[in-house]
């Protein structure tokens, strides 16, 4: 597929894909959307990806969906189409980490698709908002769902009710992003962090990943029962039996992702 308004290549081990829809914000219209789920799902398919840094432009991450293309649906056709799930939702499916490094604005369904993502890298200038209640409507893409997972209900309630923007420092001390860095060393910074991690055992990294999302979905009871079974099941991988080799004789592990 020939992309037009996303960038997807790879770096190494590191597949990464740079929203390119300098005209509108990166707003994600459904041709962008349908070519990011494309790229997400090629990567996923590459043995010789490990991880997926998701990107925008320095001015803008993604100024949300857009508006233009949304003006003219109506509910039947919202509904019939079940508009958002399914295409939105392949950064949320991912079973490869996916990094989002955010400049700009992440507005609306920008900031959902953020959120879809493993975590945040935030640049000193990112700003995170759910301004739809501006324009009539409401988040859409789970940015009620996640927003108040991430900051808890006090801010997301107000963010939603009000549209109002969270600056990076914000978003840090709210624990919506995993740090800041400076602009130009953004992108740099989150295909590092995901080299690293593409350099681990790719089947642990998934039953990690793995593990973190199921305490956002069940008791604590079970997810420390699904987390245990998980780590069992580490047993059963070469790379486990690597890694403790590795260690304890002071070498560096050599995984197979086996
Ligand atoms: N959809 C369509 N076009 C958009 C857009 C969007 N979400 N955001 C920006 N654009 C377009 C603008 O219309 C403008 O196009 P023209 O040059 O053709 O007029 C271009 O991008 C540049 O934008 P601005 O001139 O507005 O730039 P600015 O620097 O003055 O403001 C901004 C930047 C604050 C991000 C402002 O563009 C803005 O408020 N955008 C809309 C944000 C928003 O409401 N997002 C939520 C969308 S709804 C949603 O996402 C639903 C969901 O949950 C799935």
């Amino acid at each position: 597929m020939a992309y037009e308004h996303i960038i997807a290549e790879k770096r190494g081990r590191v597949g990464l894909i740079t929203l390119n829809r300098p005209k509108a914000m990166n707003a994600l219209c459904s041709q962008l959307i349908d070519e990011l789920g494309n790229a997400l799902d090629t990567f996923e398919a590459d043995t010789e990806v490990g991880a997926i840094v998701l990107t925008g432009s320095e001015k803008a991450f993604a100024a949300g969906a857009d508006i233009k293309e949304m003006e003219s649906k109506d509910f039947n056709e919202v509904y019939a189409t079940d508009f958002i799930t399914g295409t939105w939702e392949k950064a949320a499916n991912c079973r490869k980490p996916v990094i989002a490094a955010v400049a700009g604005y992440a507005l609306g369904g920008g900031c959902e698709l953020a959120m879809m993502c493993d975590f945040i890298i935030a640049g000193e200038n990112a700003k995170f908002g759910q301004p739809e209640i501006t324009i009539g409507t409401i988040p859409g893409a789970g940015g009620t769902q996640r927003l108040t997972r991430a900051v808890g209900k006090a801010k997301a309630m107000e963010m939603c009710l009000t549209g109002r923007i969270m600056c990076a420092e914000e978003a840090e001390r709210s624990g919506l992003v995993t740090r800041i860095v400076p602009v130009d060393e953004l992108v740099e910074n989150a295909i590092e962090t995901a080299d690293k991690i593409a350099k681990l055992s790719m089947p642990v990294v998934m039953m990690a990943k793995e593990s973190v999302n199921k305490a956002f979905e069940t008791t604590l009871k079970e997810g420390v029962m699904f987390e245990r079974r998980v780590f069992h099941s580490t047993f059963a991988l070469e790379d486990r039996k690597e890694g403790m080799a590795a260690f304890a004789e002071k070498r560096s592990p050599n995984f197979q992702n086996k």
